[in-house]
């Protein structure tokens, strides 16, 4: 596996895998501290691709002044030694430099969509995962690129980007990896305590009855947000950010719940802002 540093490598990596093989390309975006949810990402364009680059990038442009960029958990020889593992060809690492030089004043926008649910809480996250995905887009040009469910309005922005600007790549979606006590995955859970481990439990519980509701019949979202309230006021120590069943697509609200409608929860366990959601059906 190569580790490369430069847009300029990337770009040629790519060609000449696709030029010389005949190949397919696939794009794991990540910002490292990988876990078993990018594992899943990495293993399914390992299964779908001739080739996989993996981006290990802390991008500063999605983190609000008062986020956790400075204290985003980096842990770069072992999310090398995952990506191989899991069959990477590539890991790009790119410095901020490298993708934002100097006097970058270019961002992708995709507006709208980007100031509901997370967007609402974060403002300019979004302009800031599009930005970054957009370049890595461009620069490797994939067949298909690999996002996990779980940053399900992420990948409603992303959906759009990529259909607004024309580019080629498939979104491909893989679904929620969970602890065994139903924790989705992700890489800020190492800055619970125990006490707010259990705190966060609170979203899958709200996700699944969810589910249960849709299961059993239930159709009315204002059914399913009131349930939700209900299990997080049960849990006081965890701060509600927004609890949601909107269309996929343009993360509006719907009043009538259908197959394909997302419902997504975010709450704050101690400083630790969480999500979770399921795709309805
Ligand atoms: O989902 C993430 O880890 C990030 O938002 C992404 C897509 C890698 C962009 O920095």
């Amino acid at each position: 596996m190569e580790i490369l540093r430069t847009v300029a490598e990337l770009r040629a990596w790519s060609r000449r895998e696709r030029k010389d093989g005949g190949n397919t390309i696939g794009l794991v975006p990540t910002m490292g501290a990988l876990h078993a949810g990018h594992a899943s990402l990495i293993r399914a364009a390992k299964n779908s691709v001739g080739f996989v680059a993996v981006s290990i990038f802390v991008n500063p442009t999605q983190f609000g002044p008062n986020e956790d960029f400075a204290r985003y958990p980096r842990s770069f020889e072992a999310d090398c030694a995952l990506a191989q593992a899991e069959g990477a060809d590539v890991v790009f690492a790119p410095s901020v430099d490298e993708l934002y030089p100097a006097g970058a004043a270019t961002f992708v926008e995709v507006s709208g969509l980007s100031e509901r649910l997370d967007g609402k809480s974060r403002p300019g996250h979004f302009r800031g995962v599009a930005t970054v995905v957009s370049k890595l887009l461009i620069a490797v040009e994939p067949d298909k690129a690999f996002f996990g469910q779980k940053d399900a309005a992420q990948v409603a922005v992303l959906r759009r980007m990529v259909s607004d600007l024309r580019l080629a790549a498939e979104i491909v979606v893989c679904p929620i990896v969970r602890e065994a006590d139903g924790l989705a995955l992700s890489s800020r859970n190492v800055y619970l305590s125990a006490e707010e481990r259990a705190q966060a439990l609170t979203l899958s519980r709200a996700v699944r009855q969810a589910e249960a509701l849709f299961a059993s019949g239930e159709r009315r979202a204002s059914r399913f947000i009131e349930a939700a309230r209900e299990t997080f006021a049960a849990v006081p120590e965890i701060r509600v950010d927004y609890i949601a069943l909107v269309d996929w697509a343009t993360l509006e609200p719907v009043e009538i719940a259908a197959p394909g409608s997302l419902f997504a929860v975010a709450a704050w366990a101690g400083a630790t802002r969480l999500i979770d959601n399921a795709i309805l059906g």
